[in-house]
């Protein structure tokens, strides 16, 4: 069986306060999920690799990559000390490349998709990878609604590939993460659900009882 993973994310977060935030968080999460935004790929701008250097943390930091031409930054993440990378599969121009690239760090290498993007565009490179991750929003932003049409190509992936790590991002909360966990789905991000919560650390255990009771 494969193991469940709750990812907050910190996007939104007091970013002058991230430590204590994450320390809060962590006995309630597997990983904390690091987004990254380029106001070129996406529509938004967040933080970068020296952020990332800054975090303490004993859990694994979680590297969505929304930016363009990831490889002139895979480096930079890892020696700050991602331990996974996820790129999109829309804003690289060489996937194998930068896979190997992430991987030659000795970090694990995600590719993601954006809803309108089929998983044909990455059928290649699933072989190849160490994690996938199934976009629920069109990236860019927190607090936009769950699309459940993504679902399909949850089912897709999980049929051909039993002990890929999948991950699902946008839009979970206690009632859609069953839903992608039903077709397949094993690590979930949550931002808004955990951070506009009153009570953080309660919203993470409410996320992952609803994701192992269903
Ligand atoms: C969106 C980011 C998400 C975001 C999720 O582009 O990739 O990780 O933080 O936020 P919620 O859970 O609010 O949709
Ligand atoms: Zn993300």
């Amino acid at each position: 069986m494969l193991k469940i993973k709750i990812a907050p994310s910190i996007l939104g977060a007091d970013y002058g306060d991230l430590n204590h935030y994450l320390q809060h968080l962590e006995p309630f999460s597997d990983m904390f999920h690091i987004d990254v935004m380029d106001g070129n790929f996406v529509p938004n701008m967040s933080i970068g690799a020296m952020v990332v250097d800054c975090i303490k943390t004993t859990l694994p930091l979680d590297c969505h990559l929304m930016i363009n031409n990831p490889h002139k930054y895979i480096a930079d993440f890892a020696k700050a000390g991602a331990h996974i990378i996820t790129i999109h599969a829309e804003a690289s121009k060489n996937l194998k490349k930068d896979i190997e690239l992430i991987q030659s760090f000795n970090c694990l290498a995600g590719v993601s998709i954006n809803p309108k993007t089929p998983v044909k565009k990455i059928e290649k490179i699933l072989p190849l990878v160490d994690m996938v991750l199934i976009m629920s929003v069109e990236a860019g932003f927190g607090g936009q609604h769950f699309m459940p049409e993504v679902l399909p190509k949850i089912k897709e992936i999980r049929d051909k590939y039993p002990n890929l790590d999948i991950e699902i991002d946008g839009g979970i909360d206690d009632k859609t993460a069953p839903l992608a966990k039903s077709v397949g789905a094993n690590v979930f991000v949550a931002g808004s659900y955990i951070l506009k919560s009153d009570n953080p650390k309660k919203a993470a255990e409410r996320l992952r009882k609803s994701v192992e009771n269903s």
